[in-house]
């Protein structure tokens, strides 16, 4: 193979590469549509009829940077996540059914209750309290 055609098939492939992790990487930012909720006296107040179609919702609260996975458990409770990776707080990316949670960054992975499945994190998740008032659920963020 002479140089020129080394090149251009390198290149070639390289581009290829490039282009199928940018793709990659844009599916999986374009997840799921965030409720945008305002924090008062560190609480957070969402309303139960976002899980009529859905158990699960991502949550950005006004003034913080990292989202929560709300998720609507089988007893009716309701399970909130801060989705900060514990190994270098890198935002984490929700599964479409908040089924798990997935770190774009070295690729620590994280289970709905945010138990580490796979590393390099070797912590859980922060989790909030949750209660639900006059149907809305109260995430206290503490
Ligand atoms: S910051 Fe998430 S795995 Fe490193």
């Amino acid at each position: 193979m002479d140089r020129r055609k080394f090149v251009k098939q390198s290149c070639t492939a390289c581009l290829a590469v490039s282009a199928g992790m940018v793709i990659g990487s844009l599916s999986s930012c374009a997840t799921l549509p965030t409720y945008k909720a305002a924090m008062i006296n560190h609480k957070v107040t969402v309303p139960v009829d976002l899980f009529a179609n859905s158990n699960f919702q991502l949550i950005q609260p006004k003034g913080m940077y990292y989202n929560i996975g709300l998720r609507k458990e089988a007893d009716g409770t309701y399970t909130a996540l801060l989705l900060r990776c514990t190994h270098a707080d890198n935002q984490l990316v929700a599964s479409a059914n908040g089924a798990g949670y997935t770190c774009n960054l070295h690729g620590s992975k994280f289970n709905q209750e945010g138990q580490v499945t796979n590393g390099p994190a070797d912590r859980s998740l922060k989790r909030y309290p949750t209660q639900v008032e006059s149907n809305q659920i109260i995430i206290n963020i503490a």
